[in-house]
């Protein structure tokens, strides 16, 4: 009755856990969602300065006044771009979905680091798409590992990566720009962390370094601002910006032009820059809270980097234990966590976990902590 993809949506398993995650009594470090306190609220003095025709349909691409803030913020950054490259989407969800949609079709051969973001997997799985394994080290893909390499895009998430918070060197960045160039391969570069950066900045995107292969690259407000706003943006070389507004214009014609004008406004008047700055202490401490916490009882049990930017802990544990088993029985005694499975783009037994630090308490922080060593006892 489906049509065929449909046979290759996947991921129930990680849909059930972030619902019952959400349960009360639940204690979750399984989703990436913001500190309730960090959300961005509107005040009347943005909502009062609205513009008068903003009920009505707006163009596909996005609101001109927000896709130049988000041109500036980018060369800002390093990225040589005008306006005319931005396309504004409902959250960077969306960039993957019109990227797969440009350049996915069954078989196409996808280089992605491993582990990766499991939502981007999805909708490259229900595209067709096929992993590339490939070699890695503790900062991500190497360089040398596109050589002979048969990937028709590569997705990358070189800063405080979800799910395993690394952050590519500039040196590493700067060498697989040139590899990328060499091998000609689409570079999609997802960068939503790159605010949250507790220790110091991150070095420039990779696609900001390359000369001659089609990139990508796409930003979100919705871990910086509020993920309800549901607002990301591409920027993209310029051949690719006529495909994929008209498969934007496809799917939705445009993004909501009431977020659209918030957050405009939010760019415009320096309030996104003032907000980054009160939350950063805050998911700071969170993150030396839940070191803290996981240094006195899980010491003897995993290993762990401490992030330097991002939402997430990124656990090795000693023993070879699946991970999928000890989710399940974590849920059951109220503690909700993210297996390393849900994020291999070639899913095996692993004793890998993901702990987001961002959402949960201080106190429920140290309860899931002790809880979690508790159970692997
Ligand atoms: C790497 C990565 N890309 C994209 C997204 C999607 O974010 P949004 O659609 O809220 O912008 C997330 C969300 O967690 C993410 O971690």
């Amino acid at each position: 009755m489906f049509a065929t993809r449909i046979n290759r949506l996947t991921s129930s398993l990680v849909r059930d856990i972030l619902a019952a995650a959400s349960l009360p009594g639940i204690i979750s470090f399984a989703g990436g969602l913001p500190a309730s306190e960090a959300l961005f609220k509107a005040d009347q003095n943005v909502l009062s300065q609205l513009p008068d025709d903003i009920w009505q349909y707006g163009q596909t691409e996005g609101e001109p006044a927000l896709r130049q803030q988000v041109a500036l913020r980018a060369k800002a950054m390093g990225i040589d771009c005008t306006a005319a490259q931005v396309l504004i989407v409902n959250g960077s969800q969306q960039g993957i979905d019109l990227v797969s949609k440009l350049m996915v079709s069954e078989g196409t051969r996808i280089l992605t680091e491993s582990p990766t973001y499991l939502a981007a997997l999805q909708v490259f799985r229900l595209f067709g798409g096929e992993f590339v394994g490939t070699q890695q080290d503790e900062q991500g893909i190497l360089p040398e590992a596109l050589a002979g390499c048969d990937a028709r895009l590569a997705y990358l998430v070189p800063t405080f990566q979800n799910p395993t918070g690394r952050c590519y060197s500039k040196e590493r960045r700067q060498a697989l720009a040139e590899a990328f160039d060499r091998h000609s391969m689409l570079v999609f570069e997802d960068d939503p962390y790159r605010d949250l950066a507790f220790d110091s900045p991150a070095p420039e995107p990779i696609v900001s370094q390359l000369n001659k292969a089609l990139w990508v690259y796409q930003g979100s407000f919705s871990k910086t601002l509020a993920p309800g706003l549901r607002l990301g943006y591409l920027i993209m070389h310029p051949e690719l910006m006529l495909p994929l507004t008209r498969l934007k214009q496809a799917a939705d014609l445009h993004s909501n032009r009431l977020s659209q004008a918030i957050v405009a406004q939010v760019l415009a008047d320096g309030s996104l820059d003032r907000h980054v700055s009160r939350i950063l202490p805050l998911y700071r401490q969170k993150r030396d809270f839940m070191h803290a916490c996981l240094q006195r009882h899980l010491a003897d049990k995993a290993h762990w980097e401490k992030p330097v930017g991002g939402l997430f802990f990124w656990l090795t544990l000693h023993a070879q234990q699946d991970t999928m088993l000890l989710m399940r029985t974590a849920l059951a005694a109220g503690l909700a966590i993210m297996p390393g499975a849900a994020f291999d783009p070639v899913p095996q037994p692993s004793a890998t976990l993901r702990l987001n630090f961002s959402h949960a308490s201080m106190a429920q922080i140290e309860q899931g902590v002790c809880l979690l060593a508790k159970l692997l006892d």
